[in-house]
C-alpha cells in the first residue's frame, strides 16, 4: 500500500530527509543518506545533474564549488560548472570537508552509487532532476540507471520512489516515458492549472511559504494519473514551528534538512 495513505491514517505528514540529513552531514553526499538512516528516516531527497562524459551525479548547484574542494584541486576551471567535468576528475573532489573535517573524504556520489546506498538501507527515494534544460534526455538516462539498479519494480515503484522537477516538461516526460512511476511537480500552479498537471503528476511540491490550508485542500481535491488524490509535499522546513503549522495545512509530506527536529515536532497520532 502507499505510505501517504498509511500516514493518511494517522494524519502525520512523510518526512523527507532534504539531500539526506543535510542538517547534520555534507549534503547530497553518502554520509547524509547514512544519518537519516541512523535517524530512522526512511524517505530522502536529491538531486541528480550529469557530467560531461554524461554521467548522472547527485549534487545541488550546477556548479562544483559550494559544495566541494574543486576550485583548489581544478584552478582556472572557473564557474566549475559539473556540465564541464568528467566523472572521474569528479570523483577526485573532497565534498566533505566544507561542512566539517569530520566528513573530509566525502565524494560526490554517482547516482548509481547513490541508489545502493538507499537501497542498503531499504530507504525511499525522492529523486528531483535537476537544470533538466542543461542535460537534454537526462529523463531517459535517470529511468534508465534506475531500471539498471532494479527500482522500477513494482516493490520500488509503488511506495519507494518518486521522480520530481521544477521543470513541468520534465515531470510529463518522465510520466510518458514511465507511466508507472510516481511523480512531482516543484512549485505552486494557479488553481485553474491544476487539471492540466495533475494529467502527468502525482504531486504538487510547493514552498512552505507559498501555502495555506485551502491551498492544499485544493490541490488534493483533484485526483492524479494513478487515481489516488494529488499530494503535497513541502519544503524546506527546518524549524518545529513551521512543521506544526504545515501539518495544520493538511500537506502530506514535510520535506526538511533536520528530520528528526520535525518528527519530533509533530503529534504522534
Ligand atoms: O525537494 C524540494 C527542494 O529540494 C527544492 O529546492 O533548491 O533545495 O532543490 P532545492
Ligand atoms: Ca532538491
Amino acid at each position: 500500500s502507499f505510505d501517504a495513505r498509511a500516514d493518511a491514517a494517522t494524519d502525520r505528514p512523510t518526512v523527507i530527509a532534504h539531500r539526506g540529513a543535510s542538517a547534520y552531514a555534507p549534503e547530497n553526499t553518502l554520509a547524509a543518506v547514512d544519518k537519516a538512516a541512523e535517524l530512522g528516516v526512511d524517505w530522502v531527497e536529491n538531486d541528480v545533474q550529469r557530467t560531461k562524459d554524461g554521467e548522472l551525479v547527485v549534487l545541488h548547484d550546477d556548479s562544483l564549488r559550494r559544495t566541494t574542494d574543486v576550485e583548489q584541486v581544478f584552478p582556472g576551471r572557473a564557474p566549475w560548472k559539473v556540465k564541464d567535468f568528467t566523472a572521474a576528475e569528479i570523483a577526485r573532489l573532497d565534498a566533505g570537508s566544507w561542512f566539517g573535517a569530520a566528513y573530509a573524504g566525502a565524494r560526490v556520489p554517482t547516482l548509481q552509487q547513490y541508489v545502493h546506498r538507499v537501497e542498503l538501507h531499504h530507504q525511499k527515494l525522492l529523486l528531483e532532476i535537476k537544470n533538466p534544460d542543461l542535460y537534454p534526455g537526462i529523463e531517459r538516462q535517470t529511468l534508465k540507471v534506475l531500471s539498471n539498479e532494479g527500482w522500477l519494480d513494482q516493490g520500488h515503484v509503488v511506495d519507494r520512489l518518486i521522480v520530481q522537477s521544477f521543470s513541468a516538461a520534465s515531470v510529463r516526460t518522465v510520466h510518458k516515458l514511465k507511466p508507472g512511476v510516481r511523480t512531482g511537480f516543484l512549485g505552486t500552479p494557479r488553481v485553474a492549472d491544476l487539471p492540466e498537471y495533475a494529467t502527468f503528476a502525482d504531486q504538487i511540491n510547493p514552498s512552505y511559504s507559498t501555502i495555506s490550508t485551502g491551498y492544499v485542500a485544493g490541490v488534493q481535491a483533484f485526483t492524479g494519473p494513478h487515481g489516488r488524490p494529488l499530494e503535497v509535499f513541502t519544503w524546506t522546513v527546518n524549524s518545529a514551528n513551521t512543521a506544526r503549522r504545515v501539518a495544520g495545512h493538511g500537506v502530506d509530506g514535510i520535506i526538511t534538512n533536520a528530520p528528526d527536529v520535525v518528527r519530533d515536532a509533530l503529534p504522534s497520532s
